[in-house]
């Protein structure tokens, strides 16, 4: 029979992408989104053929009746604590109460179970949604895809186009780090939700890349030798990053606060994807490396 998925958070970056794959695998698509949701995103999603149901997300009620019927819900929902865990909760609630019996939380980040609680603000919400979630009976499986490979392009400290540099902490220009498309990390999560035999935790990467490999590759391309130089040591780093954060209290409240952008650096030049689930599932087209660079260095 047609599977049945419910998307929250389908409006977004993510989840527009997450909700055009199980379509093309012949499952029906809802998505949950709110009065404020940009029309243009509700229209777009109407037209890729989801179900799209403007639901009051405050009402635990609205929430189980658009989860009627449904074999799992995806959360793609982005923010913080009010979004990650008192949202989630809501739609998690809503989900047990309806009766459906797989949930994917909107994890979609590097894998931070073997990470000190703590050091990522924004992995430490979703520990603690996920206490909350493994409390409960419902199947749940979360998708860790490392960073979305969309970074690179940011002038970050690790690859700094204007700069022509490529930057590392301690002694880990060899160390691999994880990136997945967000193309890839939405048809993969598709697949996940139609498998109800998924396992708890799927680590993914579409390419690993030291930043010595990111040095070459840079090369490869432009023929240029970009700087590569060790940043700080990591404790130098840790101790960077808390001094930013205690500096920029406003940053609390921002998703994306500097300070989070290098947590994130800091979590993945800390923990790395040894357990791969890139070939659980045939016909996935992984987005090497290079021919992501190719698509921006110049
Ligand atoms: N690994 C990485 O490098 C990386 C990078 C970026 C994001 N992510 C993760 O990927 C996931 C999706 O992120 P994204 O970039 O796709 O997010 P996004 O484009 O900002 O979309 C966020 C979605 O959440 C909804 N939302 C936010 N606040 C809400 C609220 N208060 N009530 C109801 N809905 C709300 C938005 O709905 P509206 O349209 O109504 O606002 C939208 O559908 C998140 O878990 C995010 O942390 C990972």
């Amino acid at each position: 029979m047609e599977k049945m998925v419910l998307v929250a958070g389908a409006t977004g970056n993510l989840g527009r992408r997450i909700c055009r794959e199980p379509l093309q695998r012949e499952a029906s698509v809802s998505a949950i989104v709110r009065k404020s949701s940009d029309p243009a995103k509700r229209e777009a999603l109407s037209k890729l053929g989801v179900r799209v149901l403007e639901i009051d997300l405050n009402s635990t009620e609205e929430i189980v009746q658009a989860c009627e019927g449904m074999d799992v819900v995806v959360s793609a929902l982005a923010g913080l604590a009010d979004v990650i865990v008192d949202l989630q909760k809501r739609v998690l609630d809503g989900a047990l109460k309806a009766g459906v019996p797989r949930f994917i939380p909107s994890d979609f980040c590097t894998d931070y179970n073997d990470l000190v609680p703590g050091e990522n603000r924004n992995f430490d919400l979703r520990r603690t949604f996920k206490a909350y979630l493994d409390s409960t009976s419902i199947k749940a499986s979360s998708v860790f895809n490392g960073a979305f490979a969309d970074i690179l392009k940011y002038n970050t400290p690790l690859l700094n186009l204007k700069e022509r540099s490529i930057g590392y902490w301690g002694d880990k220009a060899g160390w691999k780090l994880d990136f997945t498309t967000m193309d890839n990390t939405a048809a993969f999560t598709a697949e996940v939700a139609l498998d109800d035999d998924a396992p708890r935790d799927l680590q993914i990467a579409g390419f690993q890349i030291s930043p010595n490999m990111l040095w070459a590759e840079v090369k490869e391309i432009t023929g240029e030798e970009f700087s590569l130089r060790q940043i700080s040591d990591m404790a130098s780093f840790a101790e960077l990053i808390k001094k930013q954060r205690a500096d920029n209290p406003a940053g609390e409240h921002e998703l994306y606060a500097k300070w989070q952008q290098s947590q994130y650096m800091y979590s993945m030049f800390s923990t790395q994807h040894h357990n791969l689930s890139n070939n659980r599932y045939q016909n996935l087209d992984w987005t090497p490396s290079l021919a992501f660079l190719q698509s921006f260095v110049k």
